[in-house]
């Protein structure tokens, strides 16, 4: 694939729209092609899914975990094949807010689906529209790491709280150290930014880690 795919990993209220939208600017502005996108939505299908996950339609439906997951995939097949593979085959930079770990983390450790399962199943959906046998992994991901309390707590100010946000400590907590490990069995791809620090401090890592891939 002859472009770059970048994905934006970590708990709520770690900075990853924030951080997105800044190196996507920063890289628009030294005149990169690049496409910014987020999981779940990214498609017509995609953002109709998200409704769905992040605000059902009664705040007493209880989304069953197997049925979340297979949205979740659902959206991302749609993603796959309309906006990333052909930003990547036409050789744009694409920036994703969360991506396959984020369902390892959520469904398969967080939710407890087995996280084996869900990777393999995670896997199978990153197929598609693909060319056969061929996976789409990002070229890069950044896990935003952040103390839970922090980021609830920056999560205050925001307008949109969503059904995840208001997960117990304990589900955020299982998030972050899901993560960790994560990026500890996949030291070459997952970067991982502590985000308990300034904006341009956070920016600045960031930038020095895509500009390594870059160049
Ligand atoms: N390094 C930082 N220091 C202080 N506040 C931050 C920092 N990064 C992000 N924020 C603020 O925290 C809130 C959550 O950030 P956001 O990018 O939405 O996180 P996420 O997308 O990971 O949930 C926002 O109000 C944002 O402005
Ligand atoms: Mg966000």
């Amino acid at each position: 694939m002859k472009g770059h795919f970048i994905t934006f990993e970590g708990g709520e209220g770690s900075g990853k729209t924030t951080q997105l939208a800044r190196l996507g600017h920063d890289l628009l502005g030294r005149g990169y092609s690049v496409v910014q996108t987020r999981e779940p939505g990214g498609t017509k299908i995609g953002d109709a899914i998200r409704q769905l996950i992040l605000h059902p339609p009664s705040v007493d439906d209880d989304i069953d975990p197997m049925a979340e997951l297979f949205l979740y995939l659902a959206s991302r097949a749609q993603h796959i094949r309309e906006i990333i593979l052909p930003a990547l085959q036409a050789g744009k930079i694409v920036l994703c807010d969360r991506f396959t770990d984020a369902t390892i983390i959520y469904q398969g450790k967080a939710r407890g689906l087995s996280e084996k399962v869900v990777a393999q199943m995670a896997r199978y959906a990153a197929q598609t529209g693909n060319q056969k046998g061929v996976l789409l992994k990002p070229d890069l991901t950044l896990l935003l790491d952040l103390e839970v309390k922090v980021g609830i707590a920056r999560l205050k100010g925001r307008k949109e709280i969503n059904r995840i946000d208001k997960e117990t400590f304990q589900f955020h907590e299982s998030v972050r150290q899901g993560y960790l490990s994560l990026a500890k069995r996949n030291p070459r791809r997952i970067h991982v930014i502590n985000t308990n620090t300034r904006l341009q401090a956070v920016s600045e890592e960031i930038r020095e880690v895509v500009d390594a891939l870059l160049s």
